[in-house]
């Protein structure tokens, strides 16, 4: 019996690096996969690269800091298919570095839109459902800026740590009602939102060296964690912020 066997599960920014590989392991593991992303062609190919091994997807097109395509996203998953037992909101953007005086106004209101709004959209779509059915997982992605910090990412890290409180909050209203919420907190990701870091020896040389562990994270390694913290394994852990960074957050 796989893990996930015929479990609704729902991806947000699955089109591309971590939601992609969250999307594809879950799918394995027998969830039909509900693929979100602001991408329509991004989620038409991870719905067919999930099907092409054997797996079921059903692709969905929403922008996670605009209320209406957020609802329209849960009234699908609720008339197609009444329930949903998982939720990875994992859709997010990188901003432009930049210091707090540098800052641009508007790309600072969109960071914060879709990496921490975007994640309170999603949650208040996926709670009911899961209020309905007496069960459910959520987990935010969040990062290692969401419980540290570095120069030249304000918005960035002001989302993330949002998303962290957002996460203890909703796990705390939901706790009695057999919901668990979690945030995982990566460090550097071998990622598209990365390519800067991976096109620069330089500076993947001093992100290497951030983590402890002397190298970036794989998407697998968040992924297979995201899994590990929905699944029955993980019952007694809710309104966490679990750190997936080589060691990164343990310097303190
Ligand atoms: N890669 C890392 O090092 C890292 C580290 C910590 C946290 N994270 C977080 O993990 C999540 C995934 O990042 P990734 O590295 O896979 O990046 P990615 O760029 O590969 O994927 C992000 C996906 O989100 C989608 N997206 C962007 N804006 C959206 C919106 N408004 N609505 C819906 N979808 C949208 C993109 O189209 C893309 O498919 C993000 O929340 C990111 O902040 C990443």
């Amino acid at each position: 019996m796989r893990l996930f066997e015929d479990q609704i599960v729902l991806v947000t920014g699955a089109a591309s690096g971590l939601g992609l590989e969250t999307a594809l392991a879950f799918a394995r593991e027998g969830a039909e996969v509900v693929v979100s992303d602001i991408s329509q062609v991004g989620i038409e190919r991870a719905a067919a690269h999930i099907q092409a091994q054997g797996g079921r997807a059903t692709a969905c097109a929403a922008d996670v800091s605009a209320a209406s395509e957020v609802d329209a996203l849960f009234k699908l998953i609720s008339e197609k298919f009444g329930r949903l037992d998982v939720a990875v909101n994992g859709a997010g953007i990188g901003g432009t570095p930049s210091s707090i005086l540098e800052a641009n106004e508007a790309e600072f209101d969109r960071v914060i839109s879709v990496n921490l709004k975007g994640v309170w959209l999603c949650m208040r779509g996926e709670i009911p459902l899961m209020l309905r059915q007496g069960r459910g997982v959520i987990i935010n992605i969040a990062s290692a800026l969401g419980l540290t910090a570095l120069p030249n990412s304000g918005a960035y890290a002001a989302a993330k740590h949002g998303v962290v409180g957002l996460t203890k909050v909703a796990a705390l209203e939901t706790a009695d009602k057999s919901i668990r919420i979690n945030a995982i907190c990566p460090g550097v990701i071998d990622t598209p939102m990365n390519k800067f870091i991976l096109d620069d020896a330089e500076l993947l040389a001093q992100m290497e060296r951030l983590h402890p562990v002397g190298r970036l994270g794989r998407p697998e390694e968040i992924a297979t964690a995201i899994l590990w913290l929905s699944d029955p394994r993980s019952t007694f852990i809710t309104g966490a912020a679990i750190p997936v960074d080589g060691g990164w957050t343990a310097r303190g």
